[in-house]
C-alpha cells in the first residue's frame, strides 16, 4: 500500500538512474495521470535486475515515484556522496583548470612571462589531479577529461594564431578519440603538451608540433609483424625487440610518404621519443643533452602510458601506481637515468605533492584564488 494516495506527497525518479544488481533503497510507484491511481511498484530491498529495467524500458516507461519521507534516501543512492566526489571530482577539476588554461592563454595584457608561469602552475596541478584516481575507471574517466581539455586548448591556440595548416590536429585527434587502437597516442599527446605547459612552455607552434608528435609517433607500428604490437614489450626476445625498435624508422617513412609538409620538429620529436637520457634508448642511443629537451617530454609521456596500459608488462595501472613504480625504478637504479633526472624529479613534485589532500585542496584553491584575481586584473586593465 502506498504511505499516501495523494501524488503531491511524492517526488519522481527515473528509471535510468536504477542499478542492476542493487536493492531498492526505498519503495517506488507508478502513477496513472487519468485516473489519477498511485500503485505501489516494487517495496525497499528488492533487488533491480538487468531484465527488470530492459522490459520497463520497453513499455516506455522513464518515471516513477518515491514518497517525499523516502526521497533523502532515495537521493542518496543516485549519488552516493563518496562515490560521486571520487568518480568525477579529478574530472571535474580538470575541466575547470582547463578553462582556466583558456582563459590565461587569451588575456592579452598580460606578459608572456607571467603567462607562462601562471599556465605552468595550472598544468601542474592538472598533472596532480590526473594522478589521483585509485580505481581504473575514474582514472579513464580523467584521461578522457584531460584529452579533452587538452584538445580544446590546441584548438584555441590555433585558432588565436591562424595556424590553419595545422587544423590538421583536430581531425587526426577527433579520429584518434574514436578509435581504441588510438587512446595511446591520444593519451601520449596529452600528457606530452601537459609535461610542457607544466613546464612553463606555451608557444603555440610548439604545443601543436609535440601533439602532432604524440598522435603520430608509433603510426610506423602498423608496418610491424601483428603479433608484435600485442605482446608486452618485458616479455620480447633480442631479435623481437630489434623488429620492434624498426616502428620509429617506419613512422617516419609513412610521414615522408603520406605527410611530408609535416614539420621538421615533429619528425624530430619522433625520431627521438624511445632515446633514454643515459644513452640506452633507440635507434640512435643518444644520450642527455643530445635528445632534444622536448623529445625528452614525448618520451616521458610514452613511457607513463605504456606502463599504465600495460603495453610494457600486461598490468593495467592507474597514474597513481604507475609514478610510484617509475619512481621505484630510478631510485633502484635497475632503471638509471631513464629520463634527465632534472625533469623527472619536477614532475614528481608535482604529483607526489598531491598525497596530502588538505595541500592539494588548498593548493587548487590557491590557483584558482589567483586565476581569478588576474583575469580580474586584465579585464581592468583592458577596460
Ligand atoms: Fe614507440
Ligand atoms: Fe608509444
Amino acid at each position: 500500500m502506498p504511505k499516501s494516495r495523494n501524488i503531491e506527497d511524492f517526488v519522481s525518479g527515473n528509471l535510468a538512474d536504477l542499478k542492476a544488481g542493487e536493492p531498492l533503497p526505498c519503495d517506488i510507484h507508478l502513477y496513472f495521470p487519468q485516473s489519477m491511481h498511485l500503485m505501489l511498484w516494487r517495496t525497499a530491498g528488492d533487488l533491480v535486475t538487468d531484465a527488470f529495467l530492459e522490459k520497463n524500458r520497453a513499455k516506455g516507461i522513464e518515471k516513477f515515484w518515491v514518497y517525499r519521507g523516502d526521497s533523502e534516501r532515495y537521493e542518496a543512492y543516485v549519488n552516493p556522496p563518496q562515490a560521486r566526489e571520487s568518480v568525477t571530482a579529478p574530472a571535474h577539476t580538470i575541466e575547470v583548470l582547463g578553462q582556466h588554461i583558456g582563459e590565461t592563454l587569451g588575456t592579452a595584457e598580460l606578459p608572456e612571462e607571467a603567462k607562462a608561469e601562471r599556465i605552468g602552475n595550472l598544468a601542474q596541478e592538472m598533472l596532480r589531479q590526473s594522478a589521483q584516481p585509485d580505481s581504473h575507471r575514474t582514472q579513464n574517466l580523467t584521461n578522457l577529461a584531460l584529452r579533452e581539455a587538452v584538445s580544446e586548448l590546441l584548438e584555441d591556440l590555433l585558432d588565436r594564431t591562424g595556424q590553419t595548416a595545422r587544423h590538421q590536429i583536430a581531425e587526426i585527434w577527433k579520429l584518434a578519440s574514436a578509435d581504441p587502437d588510438f587512446e595511446h597516442a591520444a593519451n601520449v599527446s596529452t600528457f606530452a603538451v601537459l609535461f610542457a605547459m607544466a613546464f612553463g612552455r606555451i608557444d603555440a607552434e610548439l604545443l601543436a608540433d609535440l601533439a602532432l608528435a604524440g598522435l603520430l609517433h608509433d603510426i610506423g607500428m602498423t608496418q610491424l609483424d601483428a603479433h608484435l604490437a600485442g605482446k608486452a614489450w618485458n616479455t620480447f626476445k633480442p631479435e623481437e625487440q630489434r623488429a620492434y625498435a624498426a616502428h620509429v624508422s617506419a613512422s617516419l617513412e609513412l610521414i615522408q610518404q603520406f605527410a611530408p609538409e609535416i614539420p621538421a620538429r615533429v619528425k624530430t620529436l619522433i625520431s627521438q621519443h624511445h632515446e633514454k637520457f643515459d644513452g640506452s634508448g633507440y635507434p640512435r642511443k643518444l644520450n642527455g643533452f643530445q635528445i632534444d629537451d622536448v623529445a625528452q617530454l614525448l618520451a616521458m609521456a610514452d613511457i607513463l602510458d605504456s606502463f599504465a596500459s600495460g603495453q610494457w608488462d600486461g598490468s593495467r595501472r592507474t597514474l597513481k601506481e604507475t609514478f610510484a613504480m617509475l619512481e621505484g625504478l630510478e631510485q633502484a637504479r635497475t632503471f638509471p637515468e631513464y629520463f634527465n633526472p632534472d625533469v623527472f624529479s619536477a614532475v614528481i613534485s608535482w604529483i607526489r605533492s598531491a598525497a596530502a589532500a588538505d595541500a592539494r585542496k588548498s593548493a587548487l584553491n590557491l590557483v584558482e584564488t589567483q586565476a581569478a584575481q588576474l583575469l580580474k586584473e586584465s579585464v581592468k586593465e583592458a577596460a
